[in-house]
């Protein structure tokens, strides 16, 4: 069902209106200083069209998970400078967005003005969705707006009861962006539609697999993944990481989707993980005991970058290989500049948040795809046709 925008509201409506935004600030961060602001980036769109309408704008997030209680290592207070050097102007920070004063704060803002609220994990009933915690965030608007894509697969006092509580209750314009996008790729695919999975196992894409397979023309399989795959054939896998207790689910995975379902024909394997190991190629049956696979091939490269350059929708998920330790990345930076050439080719090309959305942004080509997530758990979630909490709550339209 479709949900109601912000971008269809009346600009009018939102002049000095008191507008609660929940976003995803959770960011890496190193020291103090964030490590990569993607998330940070992605949602300026959506405060700044608020700003321009004159609304006073209320940002609510978490930042890690600090289990509830106020925790200095997840402070929010850090992201105030960015913020305001990104945005160009001063931005409020609420120290307790639960408070009265911070009602009174808001209320003071000038018109356009935005303030950021302390991290909604530092409160027992955040990850709860707890109504009396909901109430208090509730009284800091007259209205909601969920930008937090993101966070939208869980339901907790600020992505899902605070809906209940302020309206309209409308998707922000980043949360409509993910929603188009990943929606009308798994519900509306250009053919042939390719999805590539990744990652170490299997065991958290089962439901993945499950659901995109009578959707997809092809899925291809790398990462680890595939070794319980290899098992699953009877292939020895050497030290490669395996998951046991998967192989019978592997195996009937495998007689389900017939020739649907592609996996890498080599691999590249090395005695221990380790960068400056001896590295060989061998193919799939050839991996003697006591090496692992810590990447897919160069033949298997070859043969996943056909289907991609054949394909007019491709979804990515999950890396080929150990890509944080070359030269096992190879696999996955091939991918990621397979994504990028059927692009330019005219395919609609979506990679999921998480490692792939890391990969694509180390082969610097985030901006040569047609949308990279910024939801890890929630675009699983999504792709694996589960309803989030945070974008069910919404209003519809
Ligand atoms: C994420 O990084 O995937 C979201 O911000 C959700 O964080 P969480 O997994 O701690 O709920």
């Amino acid at each position: 069902m479709s949900k109601r925008t912000l971008a269809q509201l009346d600009g009018t409506q939102l002049d000095g209106q008191r507008v609660v935004v929940r976003v995803d600030l959770n960011v890496p961060m190193s020291g103090g200083t964030v490590t990569d602001d993607t998330r940070i980036r992605a949602s300026l769109p959506t405060i700044q069209l608020l700003h321009d309408r004159g609304a006073r704008v209320v940002l609510l997030s978490h930042l890690g998970r600090p289990a509830g209680v106020p925790d200095p290592r997840y402070s929010l207070r850090p992201l105030v400078r960015v913020l305001e050097k990104l945005l160009g102007f001063p931005v409020a920070f609420l120290a307790d967005p639960t408070s009265s004063d911070a009602v009174s704060e808001v209320r003071h803002l000038p018109r356009g003005g935005v303030a950021l609220g302390e991290n909604t994990r530092f409160y027992p009933g955040e990850e709860k969705n707890d109504p009396a915690l909901a109430d208090r965030f509730a009284a800091l608007g007259d209205m909601y707006v969920n930008d937090a894509f993101g966070s939208a697969h869980r339901a907790h006092a600020s992505t899902e009861a605070i809906a209940h509580r302020l309206k309209p209750a409308v998707a922000g314009l980043l949360m409509e962006k993910e929603l188009r996008f990943l929606g009308e790729a798994v519900d509306h695919p250009a053919r042939p539609f390719v999805a590539i999975l990744g990652g170490a196992k299997i065991s958290g894409k089962i439901d993945l697999v499950e659901s995109l397979l009578p959707k997809v023309d092809r899925i291809l399989i790398g990462g680890a993944m595939a070794c319980t795959f290899f098992k699953a054939m009877g292939l020895e896998t050497g030290t490669s990481l395996v998951e046991p207790d998967r192989v019978d689910m592997a195996k009937s995975l495998l007689q389900q989707a017939g020739d649907k379902l592609v996996l890498p024909s080599g691999a590249v394997i090395a005695q221990r993980l380790d960068g400056s190991a001896p590295t060989r190629e061998v193919s799939r049956d050839q991996v003697p005991s006591g090496w692992g696979v810590y990447d897919i091939d160069d033949a298997s490269l070859q043969l996943f970058a056909d289907c991609i350059a054949a394909a007019k929708t491709v979804i990515w998920n999950g890396p080929m290989g150990v890509f944080e330790t070359p030269p096992f990345d190879r696999g996955t930076l091939g991918v990621a500049r397979a994504l990028a050439a059927a692009t330019r080719a005219g395919a609609v090309t979506i990679v999921g948040g998480g490692d792939s959305a890391a990969a694509i942004a180390a082969a610097g080509l985030e901006d040569q795809v047609t949308h990279v997530s910024t939801g890890g758990g929630a675009s699983l979630e999504f792709l694996e046709g589960k309803p989030l909490p945070g974008v069910a709550a919404l209003d519809d339209a």
